[in-house]
């Protein structure tokens, strides 16, 4: 038994141990052990207390849990800084006259990296993770991890690990310098083992005190270029570049001052607010779907109606997440179709070097394609995705009351239609609820949880645990037109219609969409994605529309004029060069549709438009709340953030409108 050392009022997050010379400092502070203030002040404690007995001649820093420090606590951030600041407590753990070794299980991000950069050596589990993902939550390292990190790795590497935020793995982290060893054994015996041999080599030396780890120079400009450009607008990876940049031609002390000062304005700017928001908004959604009181269905084989895009996208997804899916089409030639294009997924995913190829041999070995409902018995839950028919829709389900079990659990697809109805074609409409998935959905992270007014609890259960097992974040919605994210843009595309009429152009509103941060403007992404769906949708509503309300005729011209998007070669823009270039035709339908209205064309600047979108947004966004439609503002940021380009940076058009 170790003997315990008195570190101060801090010992319930941090713990301090020593047995044979060698202190154990242990971070204890669940779920994952973010650098809160106790565990700061805990941090300090220790540290001075072992400074002060001579018995301990090595540390060795290790958490309980799942994981290693995973950052500063976010909650904390944006707020004033309270003492012990983590520069102050890093400063004190690099400059202990003992080595400190850290054991990094788990995740080693953010505040944790930089804690374990401060320490003199680092030994990783084989699984553990790496990264300063500072600039997704719109700051830069406050406390000293870009001074430090180019002190262990390459410059390159540095660049690439501040300014994307992406986490590396540990072998890869071995590979750069960035960790000293691998344990494939005990971790903290190998972490013991380092922090012996660190003390028989004299004095700890600071990572600090380390010069640049030579490597291929980083052409500034171009970084910043390629930043400029993947950014949208987003400033955090930009001032993480100029950070190190800067950093790299100071003396360290120097450099650490000046990364602190951009730290704590960054902290404080409207960006890294709306990150925060967005960040704790994924994690409450779906959050009644967290106290719903039933047992999900098993989702070991699960069933797919339809190959299309969406079919073939939903079985991917789920084959890669280990499911058994069986691919149910209309009749041979379609079923092979299907077969093929899940084929030509996977294939894709291992070229994209996202999924190894074993992964996508054993994901395909698990798919059952076939052309017969009665195959389906043997799934207690079906996802259907055919054409986005109503009646081809009713059909399906009631095939599928026929042949599925009665406790079975059945899913559509469908991005607008009435969840109700299609209840209404089977026995039991408690076992109906609508999954919208987003193309494509083997990447996508949203699924939009679509409740039908009989919608019960073991389908709920079922759409939360498929949501998990998927890796994908469920935002539940209420049963209207287009639920919480077609319903919105259904609106603003009808603003942006409006704005037409009034004299904007398309690429007027595009670049206008662009410049706020979104991917593509509204025009580019409907001639990428073709204009003769939404034509057939206007079509069969027609008669059901109230001639009393506004509504302009330009998008059926187009697709009257045969300009349906890109596959036709044109449809908002003109694609004979190869590239969208605004087309006279076009400008030309727009003036007469102007002058049917009565309208007097004028200029918009791109704020009108971004103010008019957002309005829109921000308006439906309301009724929609108002009519329970969805469980809060924070999920509507996140169906726009993560299933319509919405720029994440900006936080969402609810956390704009200050609706928290
Ligand atoms: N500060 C405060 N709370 C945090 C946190 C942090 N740095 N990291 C995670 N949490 C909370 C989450 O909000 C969640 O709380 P909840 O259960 O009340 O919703 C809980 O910890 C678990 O997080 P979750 O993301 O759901 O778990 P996970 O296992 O999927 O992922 C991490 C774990 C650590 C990979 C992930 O939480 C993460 O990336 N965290 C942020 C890391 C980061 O950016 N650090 C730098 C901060 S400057």
């Amino acid at each position: 038994m170790g003997r315990f050392i008195d570190g101060g009022n801090h010992m319930s997050v941090v713990s301090l141990e020593v047995h044979d010379q060698v202190a154990s400092v242990i971070i204890d502070n669940p779920p994952v052990n973010a650098l809160g203030r106790e565990v700061r002040a805990g941090l300090l404690d220790a540290c001075r207390s072992i400074d002060q007995d001579p018995s301990v001649k090595a540390v060795v820093l290790s958490c309980k849990g799942r994981s290693f420090v995973a950052g500063a606590d976010i909650r904390e951030l944006g707020k004033r800084p309270l003492e012990p600041y983590l520069p102050d407590v890093l400063a004190a753990i690099e400059g202990s006259r003992v080595p400190w070794v850290a054991a990094i299980h788990g995740t080693a991000l953010g505040g944790g990296l930089e804690l374990a950069m401060a320490c003199h050596g680092r030994v990783t589990a084989p699984s553990a993770k790496l990264g300063l993902p500072e600039v997704t939550l719109g700051i830069i390292p406050g406390s000293g991890g870009t001074v430090r990190l180019p002190r262990l790795v390459p410059m390159r590497t540095a660049v690439g690990m501040v300014t994307g935020g992406k986490p590396v793995e540990a072998e890869a982290a071995f590979d750069t310098g960035l960790v000293d060893a691998l344990s494939n054994g005990n971790l903290l015996a190998d972490a013991r083992a380092m922090a012996l041999e660190l003390a028989g080599q004299g004095d700890p030396v600071p990572t600090l005190s380390r010069r640049l780890v030579p490597g291929d120079p980083v052409d500034w400009t171009v970084e910043e270029g390629r930043l400029l450009k993947r950014s949208r607008g987003a400033t955090a990876p930009l001032e993480a570049l100029a950070t190190l940049r800067e950093g790299a031609d100071l003396p360290a002390a120097e450099a650490l001052s000046r990364e602190r000062a951009r730290f704590l304005r960054l902290a404080a700017s409207h960006e890294a607010a709306a990150l925060r928001h967005i960040f704790f908004a994924e994690r409450a959604a779906g959050q009644s779907l967290k106290s719903v009181d039933a047992k999900p269905v098993d989702l070991t084989h699960v069933g797919v109606i339809g190959g299309g895009t969406m079919g073939a996208g939903i079985a991917t997804a789920l084959l890669l997440s280990g499911s058994g899916v069986r691919l149910i089409e209309r009749n041979a030639t379609a079923v092979e179709a299907a077969r093929r294009r899940v084929a030509e997924t996977l294939a894709g995913s291992v070229k994209r070097g996202v999924v190894t190829q074993a992964k996508a041999d054993d994901a395909l070995a698990r798919l059952i394609p076939g052309d017969d409902y009665a195959a389906l018995a043997d799934c207690p839950v079906v996802i259907e995705a055919v054409f986005e028919d109503m009646s081809v829709k009713r059909e399906v389900f009631a095939a599928l009351d026929d042949v599925m079990p009665a406790d079975a659990i059945l899913a559509t697809n469908t991005s607008y239609l009435d969840v109700n109805d299609l209840a209404a074609m089977t026995r039991d409409p408690s076992r109906l609820l609508g999954l919208h998935f987003f193309s494509p959905a083997h990447v996508m992270k949203l699924l939009e949880v679509v409740r039908g007014g009989a919608t019960g609890a073991r389908a709920l259960a079922t759409a939360a645990a498929l949501a998990r097992l998927l890796r994908k974040i469920p935002v539940v919605a209420g049963v209207c037109d287009g639920f919480i994210g077609n319903r919105i843009m259904a609106a603003y595309r009808r603003d942006c219609e409006f704005m037409l009429e009034e004299g904007a152009l398309p690429h007027e509103i595009d670049a206008a969409m662009r410049d706020f941060g979104f991917a593509m403007g509204l025009y580019e992404v409907q001639d990428m994605s073709g204009l003769d769906i939404a034509w057939a949708q206007r079509r069969a509503r027609a008669a059901h529309r109230d001639p009393s309300e506004r509504y302009t005729h330009i998008a059926d011209r187009l697709c009257e004029a045969g300009r349906l998007g890109r596959k036709a070669g044109k449809g908002w823009y003109d694609y004979s060069t190869g590239v969208a270039e605004p087309d006279a035709e076009v400008l030309h339908i727009l003036e007469e549709e102007s002058e049917k209205a009565g309208r007097i064309r004028r200029r918009f600047s791109a704020e009108e438009v971004m103010q008019r979108i957002l309005g829109v947004m921000q308006e439906e966004g309301r009724a929609i709340l108002r009519e329970g439609i969805a469980e809060s503002a924070g999920d509507i940021d996140v169906v726009m953030v993560l299933g319509y380009g919405f720029p994440r940076h900006k936080g969402g058009p609810m956390f704009m409108a200050g609706a928290r």
